[in-house]
């Protein structure tokens, strides 16, 4: 018999996220990946010289400490706040699909703002909830009517600030208005919040349906390893908590938590880095004839071609010269629009010479 007779029959229907444009299986010389927004202004080095001084505390035949709890002392200490209220996981997506399976079930309401982060919808996808979709405005702000009025048939509101893939960080009192206005659980996704103007953290002291989800993965440059976390209401967490295994972060990536925020001024220039070569970027892009460029507070940008080529065309023939960026022009509102991670100075050139020579 056929397993397909046996499978869930709701996963059959659901498409596998694919992650091929950004691993190709073909050999590529001289590649750079400039489509996932990891931070190569991270000195290699530096991490190199923190993962040494870890690998010495680290005893791979003991079991790591349960729920991450080195890593959730670290970072409540961080932020001081009470370490019962952070839930830290094996990356932000690993958060993210607990945090939806502790309210999602069949049909329940999701809502998620788009252009956005694609994961709301695919771990909504996975627990059979219903996603409730509210565009952004036309100059990528919130809709904040129509997403207040939405979002009382939703459980869960998601926003991606600064979003990915608009790059633009929405205005602090618009968010506070649909955590006061909104009847659900709001989610504020913070992953790119360290090249922006503010962050909403302190704001779970004051409000019991604000969750802020955090990663170690764009801004420290640790995206291989692996670590996320959520801070909210200390009940809210205890009950995310019942969805993750014991185990769920290794012994290494829990102690690189610590170092990394024992070295956090070093992070926090590298971060400003980031910023200062994203201004940059944005300032050649928009030098460019035929191309559009939106405002960033992350560390990527959105462009948009306007010379008549078509955005895939671009991407595959950066793809060929070793440039792997993100084609966002098949998504609602993006039409021809592409997004680049900002890299290391030689990289940005790179890609600006190619750019150049392809659109001329
Ligand atoms: C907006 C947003 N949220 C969450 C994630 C997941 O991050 P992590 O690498 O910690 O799983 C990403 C990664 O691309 C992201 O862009």
């Amino acid at each position: 018999m056929s397993y397909t007779k046996r499978v869930r029959k709701d996963l059959l229907e659901i498409s596998p996220y694919r992650l091929d444009t950004d691993f190709p299986s073909e050999a590529i010389p001289n590649l750079v990946r400039m489509s996932l927004n990891e931070n190569p202004l991270i000195e290699k080095p530096k991490l190199t010289q923190m993962l040494k001084k870890v690998v010495a505390k680290v005893d791979p035949r003991d079991y790591p400490e349960p729920h991450a709890r080195i890593a959730v002392d670290a970072i409540s200490k961080f932020h001081k706040i009470d370490p019962l209220r952070v839930l830290v996981g094996n990356g932000l997506d690993d958060v993210l699909d607990r945090l939806v399976r502790t309210f999602v079930d069949k049909d329940s309401g999701v809502l998620v703002t788009e252009p956005t982060f694609f994961m709301y919808t695919y771990y909504t996808q996975l627990c059979q909830g219903k996603k409730i979709e509210v565009m952004l405005n036309n100059d990528f702000s919130l809709d904040i009517e129509t997403l207040i009025r939405t979002s009382k048939d939703a459980k869960l509101v998601f926003i991606c600030s600064p979003n990915s893939p608009t790059g633009n960080q929405f205005e602090r009192d618009d968010i506070i208005q649909i955590i006061e206005k909104c009847n659900s659980i709001v989610v504020i996704d913070e992953t790119y919040v360290d090249f922006a103007k503010y962050s909403m953290l302190e704001l779970t002291n004051k409000y019991d349906n604000l969750i802020v989800l955090r990663t170690f993965s764009k801004a420290y440059g640790l995206a291989g390893i692996r670590i996320g976390y959520l801070i909210g209401e200390s009940g809210l967490v205890d009950t995310i908590k019942k969805t993750v295994h014991p185990f769920n972060v290794g012994t290494l990536a829990q102690h690189l938590v610590v170092e990394a925020l024992k070295n956090h001024a070093y992070f926090k220039k590298r971060f400003k880095a980031v910023i200062k070569e994203r201004n940059w970027l944005i300032q050649e892009l928009k030098s460019i004839d035929g191309v559009t460029v939106f405002p960033s507070d992350a560390n990527f940008i959105l462009f948009k071609i306007i010379n008549g080529k078509s955005s895939s065309k671009i991407q595959n023939d950066l793809r060929r010269k070793g440039l792997l960026i993100k084609d966002r022009g098949k998504i609602p509102m993006l039409q021809n629009c592409l997004r680049v991670t900002v890299g290391t100075r030689a990289s940005n050139k790179r890609f600006l010479r190619e750019l150049r020579r392809i659109l001329s």
